[in-house]
Formats: structure tokens, C-alpha cells, sequence
């Protein structure tokens, strides 16, 4: 039942990690909520999660936004938007490698095709996934939004770029005002256990990798490379729980509602904390109580030595702040995969 009074969002990718735990915050603060996506990395099942934390399902489109005449009839029967979070995209960075068009055809298209009906529907506000990876290797740490945007690394990376520079340039040219918000690591899942992250196949990143190896999955974690120029020699990030990521979400859009700030602007949301592989592992046994058995191996192609976010303006300026530890990361990934196993 939507809420007279309350504004009402568009959630692109809304089944996925991150948009799942946004729907949440959202329909958890009243907020009415649509979902578009194509179920190409989640599943519909997720809306009866969703639904089993906060008591109700957003409205569900299962469209592709590359499919301009689809998404044009979305916008056609939702005529109360205010506010667009755009996270569907394809994120896989070695697969973007192999398969450079279908990322830039699926995350520019899909983004030029929103931006042009959000204009002609006169929807103003944009919240856009961005993604440290626009950072590179940094040569000071830790990085701020002046920061150098490095020559993107992957295919994916360069779809983050380009996004924030079409979309940098169509509000200089229009009534759309955006806020791209350029995320660390993003990790843990849901307090209440019923969501978190599904990757289908075997997961690139760090944390899944771990639980499934405590699960059994894997007999081992690989360790990429011992011998950086860090305390331990593993690689530093900035992991940051998935929850706060998606309260970012929720401020960004109300900045937006508000008319505050520039008509472009771009926040880091990390914690500012960063930690290496080793300690992550650490944080991890510690949740779990279980030994996690590791392989040093050699580094990985591509892998940044350390970055970490300096979040003075996401404090200051957006009003939002990182509030959850490590050890919560780690113990709420922990509780989602062996929640994923007992239903197996
Ligand atoms: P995810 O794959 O879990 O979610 C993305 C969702 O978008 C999926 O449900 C997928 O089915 C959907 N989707 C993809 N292409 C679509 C299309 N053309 N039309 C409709 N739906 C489509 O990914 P996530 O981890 O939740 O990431 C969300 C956003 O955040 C992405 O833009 C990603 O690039 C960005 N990001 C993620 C991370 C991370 O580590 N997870 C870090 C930085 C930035
Ligand atoms: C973290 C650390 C690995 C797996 C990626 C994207 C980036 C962003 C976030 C979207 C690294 C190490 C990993 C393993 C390991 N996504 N590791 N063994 O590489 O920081 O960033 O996700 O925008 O664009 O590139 O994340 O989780 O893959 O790796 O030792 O089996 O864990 O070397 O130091 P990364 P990650």
C-alpha cells in the first residue's frame, strides 16, 4: 500500500546487494518505493525478503533499461516519482574484461536511456552507483573527491567514469541535479538475516570468498600476494557495511528533495578506516570462532597495493557517517551464509 504524503523513489537495480538493503532503509522510513530490474544478477524472491523485514513489497517492474519503449511505459504509469537510485549495472571487473560491449551496452545504455526519461517526466534527481575504482592506485591517501580520476583499469571501472561524466554534463545542461556517491568495499549484509549478497557462481570478492570457504565451498582462501608494501604485506580497503551504504542512499535522496548543494555533486562512502586481507581474515575467525584455512598466492593482475576514503565531505557536507564496525561486517556475512546453507 503506497503512503499518501511520502515521496516516492525509483530504485534501479533495487533486487540486487546494495538496492535490496535500500529498499529496506527506504519502505522502513515510509518512503513508496519501485523496483526496476531484470533479474540478470538477482532473484524475485528477494521482494518476499523484503517483504518479510519490512511488512510490504515495493511495486516490481521485471524490465531490461536498455529497453527504452519498457521503461518509457514505467514512467508512464508512475507518475509520482521525485527521485531515481540508479545501481543496476554488471560489475564483474575480469568478465568486463572479456566482454568490454556488453558492459558498456548494459550500463551506458541503461543509463542514457533513464537520464532521457527522466527529463521528459521532468523526475529531477539522481542518485548514481559510483565506485572507488574511479580512484585507481592513489598516489595520496586518504583519497578525497579531488582526487585524480586514474585511467580506468577494466571496462567496468570505465562505465563508472563515463556515467558520472554523462551525467556531470546533463545537469550542467538541464533541470537533472544527481549526486554520484563513489563506494569502497561494500560488505555484510542484513542485521535481520534475511538479506545479503547472492552471487551466482563463484564470487571475485572478498568476503563471500571467505564465508563460503568457513562453509566449505572452497577448501582454502587464496591470498593475492604477501609481499606489498603494506604492514602485513596484503592489500589494504575500505570495507564498509552494506547497511550503511544504503542509509547513504536514503540522505543522498532527501539532500536532493531538499534543493541543497551544487546540481552535481559527488560524495565518498566509506568508512576512512582502512584494513588488509589478513586482518579482514582475522575479524573474520574472531565472528566465527573458526579457523579459515589460507593459501599465499601470487598477486593478482590489477589489484590496488591500499586505498581508503577520506569522508570529511560525506560527513560534513551529505550529513551521513559509517557506523558500523568490522566485526558487525563480518558477523552478519557470517549469519547470511549459513542462513543460505540451512535452506539448501
Ligand atoms: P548487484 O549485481 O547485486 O545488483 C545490480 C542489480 O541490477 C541486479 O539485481 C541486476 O539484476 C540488475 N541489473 C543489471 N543490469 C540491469 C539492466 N540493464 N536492467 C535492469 N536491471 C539490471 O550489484 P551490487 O553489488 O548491488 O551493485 C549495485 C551498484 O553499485 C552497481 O552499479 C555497482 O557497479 C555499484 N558498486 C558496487 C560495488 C560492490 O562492491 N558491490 C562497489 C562499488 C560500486
Ligand atoms: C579485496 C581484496 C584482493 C579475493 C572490487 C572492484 C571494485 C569495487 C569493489 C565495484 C584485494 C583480495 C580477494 C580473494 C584475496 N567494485 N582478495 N583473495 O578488488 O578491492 O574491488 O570490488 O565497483 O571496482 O574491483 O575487491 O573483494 O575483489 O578484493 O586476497 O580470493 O581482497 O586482492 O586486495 P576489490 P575484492
Amino acid at each position: 500500500m503506497a503512503n499518501p504524503g511520502k515521496g516516492t523513489f525509483l530504485i534501479t537495480g533495487g533486487l540486487g546487494y546494495i538496492g535490496s538493503h535500500t529498499v529496506v532503509e527506504m519502505l522502513q522510513r515510509n518512503y513508496n518505493v519501485v523496483v526496476i530490474d531484470n533479474l540478470s544478477n538477482s532473484s524475485e524472491l528477494v521482494l518476499d525478503r523484503i517483504a518479510s523485514i519490512c511488512g510490504r513489497k515495493p511495486v516490481f517492474y521485471p524490465i531490461d533499461l536498455c529497453d527504452k519503449p519498457a521503461l518509457e511505459a514505467v514512467f508512464a504509469k508512475e507518475k509520482e516519482l521525485q527521485a531515481v537510485i540508479h545501481f543496476a549495472a554488471l560489475k564483474a571487473v575480469g568478465e568486463s574484461v572479456e566482454k568490454p560491449l556488453l558492459y558498456y551496452k548494459n550500463n551506458l545504455i541503461s543509463l542514457v536511456n533513464l537520464m532521457d526519461c527522466m527529463i521528459e517526466n521532468s523526475v529531477n534527481n539522481l542518485v548514481f552507483s559510483s565506485s572507488c575504482t574511479v580512484y585507481g592506485e592513489p598516489d595520496v591517501l586518504p583519497v578525497t573527491e579531488k582526487s585524480p580520476v586514474k585511467q580506468a583499469i577494466s571496462p567496468y571501472g570505465n562505465t563508472k567514469q563515463v556515467g558520472e561524466e554523462i551525467i556531470h554534463d546533463t545537469t550542467q545542461s538541464s533541470q537533472l541535479r544527481s549526486i554520484a556517491l563513489r563506494y569502497f568495499n561494500p560488505v555484510g549484509a542484513h542485521s535481520s538475516g534475511k538479506l545479503g549478497e547472492l552471487p551466482l557462481g563463484k564470487p571475485n570478492n572478498l568476503v563471500p570468498l571467505i564465508t563460503q570457504t568457513a562453509v566449505g565451498i572452497f577448501p582454502f582462501l587464496r591470498i593475492f600476494g604477501n609481499d606489498y608494501s603494506t604492514p602485513d604485506g596484503t592489500c589494504i580497503r575500505d570495507y564498509i557495511h552494506v547497511e550503511d551504504v544504503a542509509v547513504a542512499h536514503v540522505i543522498a535522496c532527501e539532500r536532493l528533495l531538499s534543493g541543497k548543494g551544487e546540481n552535481y555533486e559527488v560524495f565518498n562512502i566509506g568508512t576512512g578506516t582502512g584494513y588488509s586481507v589478513l586482518e579482514v581474515v582475522k575479524a573474520f575467525e574472531k565472528a566465527s570462532g573458526l579457523n579459515l584455512p589460507i593459501q599465499i598466492e601470487e598477486r593478482r593482475a590489477g589489484d590496488i597495493e591500499k586505498v581508503f576514503a577520506d569522508t570529511s565531505l560525506s560527513n560534513q557536507i551529505l550529513g551521513w557517517k559509517a557506523t558500523r564496525s568490522l566485526d558487525e561486517m563480518m558477523s552478519s556475512a557470517w549469519v547470511w551464509q549459513q542462513s543460505l546453507i540451512n535452506k539448501e
